[in-house]
């Protein structure tokens, strides 16, 4: 497999902040992942994960702070399209209308990067790697949740990333597929180097995969750790958003009498 030829990169987040209007999403977040760690970010809904995650991606610019990768300031669009990075949007955001192949050939076909024989050939290796060559010709409506993740990761490595951004790359599958993709992202860092920034709810993906895991809740970063230290932490929140307790005799999780 020589799909990834490049060294690995770092990411600094510096005192990053930012807001929509007057509503505070994110508060003085520093981060830094070092080149070729997996580092995953969880938190509950509306923490501001994917937000975190577009600007890391150049997508957004921030109110405050910088986001540095590979030493690189991504806010600055000349360095940017320096920076091999790629994001797996948290729904995928495959092309419906085009065959899986198509999917993967589309970004660099319409950058003519590579001749035809080259373009198949990368192609054909991204898909190999994540056990869908036989999928190939198919759309994606005709595959299952969990072949349209494995497709999104294929797409991103026919671009050779140096560094991988996963929104939520588990959600909405079940435990196996999700341990399946937890291995493809544990796979990569150890065959091709690529650095990690995961984003997740998946406690079993962050203490399996994660070298670090932050904490993001409510736009505040409350701690980063190993899986290990986090699964014994004492900050009551970081303990009730790992370890939910339901209350089973809490009269709203009663069972109800419906009319017909
Ligand atoms: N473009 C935007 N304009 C205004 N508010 C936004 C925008 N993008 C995100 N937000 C707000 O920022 C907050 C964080 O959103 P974000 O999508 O980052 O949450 P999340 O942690 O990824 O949640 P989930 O786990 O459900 O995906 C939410 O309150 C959201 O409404
Ligand atoms: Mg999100």
């Amino acid at each position: 497999m020589e799909i990834i030829e490049r060294a690995s990169i770092g990411l600094k987040v510096e005192n990053f902040s930012k807001s929509y209007d007057s509503v505070k999403v994110l508060n003085d977040i520093s981060i830094e992942v070092e080149p070729g760690e997996i580092f995953v970010i969880m938190g509950p809904s509306g923490s501001g994960k994917s937000v975190l995650l577009k600007h890391v991606a150049g997508l957004e610019i921030p109110n405050n702070g910088r986001i540095l990768i590979d030493g690189k300031d991504i806010s600055d669009p000349k360095t940017r399209t320096q920076v091999h990075m790629a994001l797996i949007f948290q729904a995928g955001a495959l092309f419906n209308s085009m065959s899986v192949f198509d999917n993967l050939a589309l970004y660099p076909r319409e950058h003519r990067l590579y001749n035809k024989k080259t373009l198949r050939g990368k192609v054909m290796k991204a898909l190999e790697t994540l056990s869908l060559e036989d999928a190939a010709e198919k759309f994606p409506s005709q595959l299952s949740g969990g072949m349209r993740k494995r497709v999104a990761i294929a797409r991103a490595l026919v671009m050779e990333p140096e560094l991988i951004l996963y929104d939520e790359p588990t959600s909405e599958l079940d435990p196996t597929m999700g341990a399946t993709i937890s291995e493809i992202i544990a796979d990569l860092r150890a065959e091709f180097g690529v650095t990690s920034l995961v984003v997740s709810h998946d406690r079993d993906l962050a203490l399996t995969i994660a070298d670090r895991v932050a904490i993001l809740m409510d736009g505040d970063l409350l701690e980063v750790d190993t899986p290990e230290n986090i699964n014994k932490t004492e900050n009551p929140r970081v303990k009730d958003f790992l370890n939910p307790v339901i209350d089973i005799k809490n009269p709203r999780f009663k069972k109800k009498e419906y009319s017909r």
